[in-house]
């Protein structure tokens, strides 16, 4: 199995209801607060989006889209009658007009992509954007952070968002599950702060670091950069 198809399958990120909840509201609310407000954007590897309609207040218009194609049923299923937001599948993402956008959102994709991949986006996102656009790349894994680091981190949000025991139960189930020979088989891909500029650089953004990571885990980073 890799990543993709794990994306796509049935699987227990989410400890819970109350988890998955509390973490697409806890994004929203950091999302927002980071684009510009009125704009057309894209969220690239939107996940299921469960609070993108407190996104899409915040934009004129609002783009999702994720590889997977469960995730894309899920995402048109719910959102179809949103008049602000737009499902898009790969044509669709490939057909959006070139700088078109005031925004693009990546939140916790970058690890499941190779450096390649990356590279390769990086150029895409860069043609979708406006002159001046901005790209915010979230949840970004620095080389020395760990599993270790992540169970921390979602111990703290579960104490803080009521759902301890239900987290305590998840991680004992991953450990025992295929989760964790899938993260040993195909190790998530980690950017130190200074390659991510120089990445971003190199790729016609100007970029730097947030003093916070959008999520619960402040382990991990943000990026904010604009197209030049
Ligand atoms: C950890 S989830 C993040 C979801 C959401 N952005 C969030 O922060 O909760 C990663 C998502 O990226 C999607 N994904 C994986 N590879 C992708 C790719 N190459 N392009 C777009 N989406 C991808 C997966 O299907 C999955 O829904």
């Amino acid at each position: 199995m890799n990543w993709r198809e794990f994306w796509d399958g049935e699987h227990a990120i989410y400890v819970n209801a109350r988890h998955k909840t509390l973490h697409y509201e806890r994004i929203a609310r950091d999302i927002v607060a980071l684009l510009p407000k009125g704009g057309v954007a894209l969220d690239h590897g939107a996940g299921e989006a469960l609070s993108a309609d407190a996104v899409a207040a915040a934009c004129s218009r609002l783009y999702l889209y994720d590889a997977a194609p469960s995730v894309q049923q899920k995402l048109a299923a719910r959102f179809s009658d949103d008049a602000r937001i737009g499902v898009l599948d790969d044509a669709g993402l490939a057909g959006l007009a070139d700088e078109s956008l005031d925004a693009v959102v990546v939140n916790s994709l970058l690890q499941y992509l190779t450096r390649e991949e990356f590279v390769a986006l990086l150029d895409f996102w860069r043609g979708k954007l406006k002159p001046g656009g901005k790209l915010i790349l979230g949840d970004v894994i620095p080389p020395d952070v760990g599993p270790l680091d992540d169970v921390k981190a979602l111990m703290t949000f579960a104490l803080q968002g009521g759902f301890l025991f239900a987290a305590a139960a998840g991680l004992a189930r991953t450990f025992f599950s295929d989760y964790r020979k899938l993260r040993a088989e195909n190790p998530l891909t980690t950017y130190a702060g200074e390659a991510m500029a120089r990445l971003l650089d190199a790729h016609g953004f100007s970029g730097a670091r947030e003093a916070r990571n959008i999520g619960h885990n402040q382990a991990r980073m943000t990026f904010l950069a604009r197209r030049r």
